[in-house]
């Protein structure tokens, strides 16, 4: 994991057609790939707000990491956001991440698909991510912060939530999706006050100062 501290010279990215035709390729289905590229859109826009509060972005880690961050979830087909909740893949982050990774995206754009939910290393553990588990795959630098919180926002906003006037959006949403991974892979439920749901919204806290109302109609 590289510090968020770090100033990046753009590594050679691809453009943006043939990252969308490397999905294809990958076979990610056409509504996830419709979804990556609203993530992609928002995550530039909360990059210039970032960016103008003085942190270093590189916004074409944050196009990429945007339009890769579900290729884990390569050769499922569409699926609606219920159905899709009540059968979760969290370990598509790592999965992805690899797909990437093998593909000789740079490490910074892996790192965006890697922590792009961010599992702690003992919860990747328990949901029974593919081993070697490498540590916490939590978002360090701010690309990666950046395409997570996009992310997060499209989820809550896709559950009808209204994340800058609903004080409950983010933990409720969060608590939806993580109890059924959850359960799913341990048959346990987990409680609001999980280490994941606390992080998560700790995590907004930090991030909602970037966000705008505009931003977040279409989504
Ligand atoms: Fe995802
Ligand atoms: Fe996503």
């Amino acid at each position: 994991m590289k510090d968020s501290s770090i100033v990046h010279s753009s590594p050679n990215i691809p453009s943006k057609d043939t990252i969308l035709k490397f999905l294809r390729e990958k076979n990610l289905s056409e509504g996830k790939i419709i979804h990556s590229m609203h993530v992609a859109e928002l995550a530039l826009k909360i990059s210039d707000e970032v960016i103008k509060d003085g942190m270093p972005v590189d916004k074409k880690i944050v196009e990429a990491g945007g339009l890769l961050h579900d290729v884990g979830l390569s050769g499922f087909r569409d699926k609606d956001l219920k159905e899709e909740i009540a059968n979760p893949s969290p370990e598509h982050c790592v999965i992805g991440a690899t797909i990437a990774s093998d593909a000789n995206f740079p490490d910074f754009v892996v790192e965006c698909i890697e922590s792009h939910e961010l599992w702690s290393e003992s919860e990747a553990k328990e949901l029974g991510f593919p081993l070697p588990i490498k540590g916490d795959y939590i978002p360090k630098t701010w690309e990666s912060k950046i395409v997570a919180y996009a992310d997060l926002v499209a989820f809550v906003t896709a559950l009808g939530y209204d994340l800058l006037k609903d004080p409950n959006a983010v933990i409720e949403s969060s608590y939806i999706y993580r109890n059924q991974c959850f359960e799913k892979a341990t048959g346990k439920s987990i409680g609001r006050d999980h280490p994941i749901i606390k992080r998560v919204d700790k995590f907004n806290n930090e991030m909602i100062k970037y966000l705008n109302q505009e931003f977040i109609t279409k989504y």
